[in-house]
């Protein structure tokens, strides 16, 4: 069920909840090499696929909001939705972004965020987030996004894709990331946040809801992701940005 408003007993002031988006973003970017060239990238192709800025936006599995609050800043009159089953995340969200962004509480493991999401959206992006879906929803997930989306809008999904075809010339080039360090930042990051008081309620929700839905740690190749977009009635995809075993593809509704 979707929800918009604040978690009751959560005390978290809006300089707390900018502070834990801000070194979250230190720890995604430890994950996603040159994250901020793949947020630029996928910007420029919603513009392009529309020949305008997009008007509807869904960041799926958006966490605390830092893409979210990039769209919204970069495209002013569009409606931004984030949607997560994190309450922690959403937390931070909303404590940051209040009336910037929409936040929504929905989980992407079951066809029922479709309806609280809504239909007709430009663009849709799901970053870091579907290796958390075993294949089968990730199968699901494909054709329920494809419904959210208006004819000819864009869905983009960045994650682990590893390449099994020839591999591009930047992939060789750029040095992998240090794995291990970004697992022990992101070990440390929710450390520091399990101290924050006026999150406890909330921490307790988040490790129930992960309790029923640990990650799947799924990851297919990128040929898997467009094969599969492909039979969900996307009429073309393919690999928009690639940065070594991280990339991001691109399909149009
Ligand atoms: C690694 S984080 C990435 C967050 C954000 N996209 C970013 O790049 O900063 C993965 C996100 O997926 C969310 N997530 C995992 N499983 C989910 C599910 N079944 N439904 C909705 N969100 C989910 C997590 O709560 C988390 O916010």
């Amino acid at each position: 069920m979707a929800t918009t408003t604040g978690a009751p007993g959560t005390a978290l002031d809006r300089t707390q909840a900018i502070r834990w988006r801000q070194t979250w973003a230190q720890v995604m970017g430890g994950f996603v090499p040159h994250l901020a060239s793949l947020e630029e990238t996928l910007c420029r192709a919603a513009e392009t696929v529309r020949g305008r800025a997009p008007s509807r936006v869904l960041d799926l599995g958006g966490g605390p909001g830092v893409l979210a609050e990039r769209m919204a800043r970069r495209w002013p009159d569009a409606a931004v939705t984030l949607m997560d089953l994190d309450p922690v995340l959403l937390a931070l969200a909303r404590g940051a972004l209040d009336g910037e962004v929409r936040t929504l509480k929905g989980d992407l493991s079951s066809p029922g965020w479709v309806a609280s999401a809504g239909g007709d959206h430009d663009l849709i992006t799901v970053v870091m987030t579907l290796h958390y879906l075993p294949p089968v929803q990730v199968r699901a997930f494909y054709d329920d996004a494809r419904r959210c989306l208006a004819s000819g809008g864009l869905l983009i999904v960045a994650d682990l894709m590893p390449d099994d075809g020839v591999p591009s010339l930047m992939s060789a080039l750029d040095p992998a990331p240090d794995e291990a360090a970004a697992e022990l930042a992101w070990a440390q990051w929710w450390g520091g946040v399990g101290e924050v008081k006026g999150l406890r309620p909330l921490l307790a929700q988040r490790a129930a809801a992960f309790r029923e839905r640990p990650p799947a740690e799924f990851t297919a190749p990128a040929s898997w992701h467009v094969a599969i977009a492909r039979e969900a009635g996307f009429g073309e995809a393919g690999i928009l940005w690639r940065c070594g075993r991280h990339a991001a593809l691109a399909a149009v509704a």
